[in-house]
């Protein structure tokens, strides 16, 4: 499944309740957001912004004065979206000429005043650290001129914007612990769209978790593109010209998680995305030690050549990550653990592309994003490799992986067939209104009759019977 396929479903639109100290300025915003768990968690922070400023927030796009997308970048297919949506949006402008049509985030970021050349319709151009500037450029757009900001930032991290919540469910937050990324994999655009990797004061993360348990939240996702690498040094210095004496009174990502478990044992911990060269044991101990930071790491792999991973950048080997793998299963031994492949990386040869399925096999994922390789402007792979593995064969590499994974899938949902597992309920299920559906700790989806339950609770399931992605079952007491 592409990450986008997820991601368009969920396209987000609150209701905001307004402040009474709120002057409301009768213009209605419509905020749709694409891409990964982190453009979702920034355009909270957009609508923090913008509701601030008097704006009140619409579901259909056909009334709103102000149109905003939260775009990503990360492969052709989802810029592809965005520009088909952009086609739907032309109709709001043509019934209403003054409609402001704005494009946020990493495709912004990417071609920056390219886009205003390009798409007539867009009046606003604002890159992922400009977004407190979002009111200054709204009202110049509204004198008629184009807006653009797309200056990235070394300290920015919105600490201290409270995030007005978009999400359906009021259950589970997103929480950014930093921005940008410092890795430079070979195939990736995102040290170009989110700039350098920032770690975020730790106090406002704890504050914005209390919150959020306050307001009836039971689960935070801590977000970064490399959460391994979070290092909080106090007073935001730079982990590059740190010494050795302030690295080690620095917060690390380990001692963070623990904070936050620490906030209340109600309240579940999860985080994304740990990457396979920085993933220490302390941080898997500091897992087992709290019940409350759920059994599920999401650990991408890319893939299962050593060769490939060096051409990729990735900065481990095949060995290096089965050890990783081995050190999770050691000490956290029920933990989901899922992953993100990507087919037909430049000169991938069938007995590389063997090799990732043999790591499949080995590993025998829970769950995987699975992406065909699309080669993407500036980042090194496009300057250095060729792109030369024909479309046939990476698609045809992505269905052996999908279907792989598929199996383990199975494998692991029929194994928990009679167990019973702890479930946060996030709302009904897709099907049916009569059931509901919530996640167990190593992030299985479980579903189970209505009852008299509501979201937020937590209820012990017996499993009955199981699907391919999903485990369904009864509450037991
Ligand atoms: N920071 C995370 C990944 C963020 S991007 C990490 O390092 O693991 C999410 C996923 O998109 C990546 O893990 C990768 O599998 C996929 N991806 C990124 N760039 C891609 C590209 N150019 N083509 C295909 N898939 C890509
Ligand atoms: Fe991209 Fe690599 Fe950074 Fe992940 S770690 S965001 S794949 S450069
Ligand atoms: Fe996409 Fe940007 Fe996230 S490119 S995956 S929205 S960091």
């Amino acid at each position: 499944m592409e990450l986008s396929d997820k991601i368009i479903d969920e396209s987000i639109q609150g209701e905001a309740l307004m402040k009474p100290s709120i002057i409301p300025n009768g213009k209605k915003l419509f905020l749709e957001s694409y891409g990964c768990q982190m453009n979702f968690a920034d355009s909270e922070i957009v609508a923090s912004i913008l509701i601030n400023k008097g704006f009140s927030t619409t579901q259909n796009f056909e009334e709103a004065d102000l149109i905003l997308v939260n775009t990503c970048a990360i492969r052709d297919n989802a810029e592809n979206r965005v520009r088909q949506r952009l086609q739907d949006y032309k109709r709001v402008k043509k019934n209403k000429p003054d409609a402001i049509v704005g494009v946020l985030g990493c495709m912004a970021e990417r071609l920056k005043s390219q886009f205003l050349e390009q798409e007539k319709l867009v009046d606003i151009v604002v890159g992922p650290d400009a977004y407190r500037d979002l009111p200054n450029l709204i009202e110049q757009a509204e004198t008629g001129q184009k807006a653009i900001n797309v200056i990235l930032s070394k300290e920015e991290t919105y600490a201290d914007i409270a995030p007005l919540r978009l999400d359906k469910n009021g259950v589970s937050a997103f929480v950014s612990i930093m921005r940008g990324c410092d890795n430079m994999c070979s195939f990736c655009v995102v040290p170009f769209t989110r700039g350098r990797e920032r770690s975020r004061d730790p106090e406002s993360i704890v504050n914005e978790c209390k919150d959020a348990f306050n307001a009836g939240y039971r689960e935070v996702t801590l977000l970064g593109q490399n959460v391994d690498s979070y290092l909080w040094s106090g007073g935001g210095l730079k982990k590059e010209i740190l010494s050795e004496e302030q690295k080690a009174n620095s917060t690390t990502f380990a001692q963070l998680m623990e904070m936050v478990a620490m906030v209340n044992p109600d309240l579940r911990v999860r985080f994304s995305t740990s990457h396979p060269k920085d993933m220490t044991d302390d941080v898997l101990h500091v897992m087992a030690k709290y019940e409350n930071i759920c059994n599920n790491i999401h650990l991408p792999v890319q893939s299962g050549s050593s060769k490939v991973l060096e051409m990729m950048n990735r900065g481990y080997t095949r060995e290096w990550y089965l050890d990783r793998i081995k050190a999770i299963r050691t000490i956290i031994p029920n933990c989901g653990i899922s992953t993100d492949v990507i087919t037909g990386f430049c000169g991938e040869t069938d007995e590389e592309h063997k090799e990732t399925l043999s790591l499949m096999e080995e590993v025998k994922y829970d769950f995987a994003f699975m992406f065909s390789y699309s080669e993407r402007p500036k980042t090194l792979a496009e300057r250095k490799y060729k792109d030369d593995v024909p479309e046939e064969i990476k698609k045809q590499r992505l269905t052996e992986v999908v279907d792989l994974q598929r199996k383990h899938s199975e494998l692991h949902t029929r194994k928990q067939v009679g167990n019973i597992t702890k479930v946060l309920i996030e709302g009904f299920s897709k099907k049916s209104e009569d059931m509901l559906m919530g996640r167990n700790s190593q992030n299985s989806v479980v579903v189970f009759p209505k009852g008299d339950l509501k979201p937020g609770m937590y209820v012990n399931v017996k499993v009955t019977s199981s699907t391919s992605s999903t485990l369904i079952g009864e509450v037991i007491n």
